[in-house]
């Protein structure tokens, strides 16, 4: 049985060029060839979690351009349920610029959102029937306050376990931080949301920190702080490590699995997206990730 999960998130195209190293405020880098590539938080956790086993259903918006053609017919081939993925005519979809650096395989990202914007509370509301079922729902910051509100207020309030990827950071309200069941920032969005004391005591049940190379750590109220190693591995791009992380933390909750044991499936499976190109093509598959582990 593949457990359903609903993602709710943002969908780009990724324009990604390698370069020697990140350019400096001011500076040009020359880099490789410009690849374009699905990517986008939230299309990017759907399909990581329907390649490592779930039956994904996807809530979001694309313009009707190209890109948008593009970004469906592959959400199609890779599975997923996108009887919710909408079409916001006149507009442009996502677009994400981003330099990764050869020798460490870092990212500098700029999204332009584009229709990611257009997703709001309303359509949420209207893709209520996609719910039904769900074991999990995923939720990233690609899009409008109102569209995120309305989506953790839907799991809540049907008792579906949420778990929210606050990427890009913002501010986020005590009554919608008290209704996840997980947070996973990585560092620098831990830093921005007010850090791990703060989060917890605003009511977050479960902190995951990704910490890149050095693997993942658990902090709940009231428990020991747990650690857990990511194996070792040379990067070549860390494009999607982080939505890899949350797509599979997302599978393996809703398989009924416990914390620390999602958290070690998830940090083998972003290990492994660590050493392909691209952020989509790079998500690795249920079988990969069991051989790591
Ligand atoms: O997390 C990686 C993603 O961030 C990229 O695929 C890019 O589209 C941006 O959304």
């Amino acid at each position: 049985m593949r457990p359903r999960i609903v993602v709710v998130g943002s969908s780009n195209t990724d324009l990604v060029v390698a370069v020697p190293q990140i350019p400096a405020p001011g500076q040009t880098v020359l880099g490789g060839t410009l690849q374009t590539i699905p990517g986008g938080k939230g299309a990017n956790q759907a399909v990581a979690a329907a390649r490592l086993g779930g039956d994904v259903r996807f809530i979001a918006r694309l313009g009707d351009d190209a890109y948008g053609a593009a970004a469906r017919a592959n959400f199609a081939a890779e599975g997923l349920d996108t009887h919710f993925v909408l079409t916001t005519p006149g507009v442009a979809s996502g677009v994400a610029l981003i330099a990764v650096e050869s020798t460490t395989g870092e990212n500098s990202i700029v999204v332009a959102p584009g229709a990611n914007a257009k997703l709001r509370a309303a359509d949420i509301a209207a893709a209520s029937p996609a719910f039904d079922k769900a074991a999990v729902i995923v939720i990233s910051l690609e899009i409008p306050d109102d569209a995120v509100f309305a989506a953790v207020e839907a799991g809540h309030a049907r008792g579906i376990p949420v778990l929210l990827n606050p990427a890009p950071a913002r501010h986020l309200p005590g009554d919608i931080l008290r209704k996840l069941a997980v947070l996973t920032p990585n560092q620098s969005e831990l830093a921005q949301l007010g850090g791990s004391e703060a989060l917890l005591a605003q009511g977050v049940a479960a902190l995951v920190t990704t910490l890149g190379a050095q693997g993942a750590r658990l902090e709940q109220l009231n428990a020991p702080t747990e650690h857990f190693p990511a194996p070792v591995v040379t990067a070549l791009d860390t494009v999607a490590a982080g939505d890899c992380f949350t797509g599979a933390l997302a599978v393996e909750l809703a398989r009924g699995q416990s914390l620390p044991a999602a958290i070690r499936f998830a940090c083998a499976a972003a290990a492994l997206k660590v050493t392909r190109i691209g952020a989509q093509p790079g998500l690795p598959y249920r079988d990969e990730v069991l051989d790591v582990l």
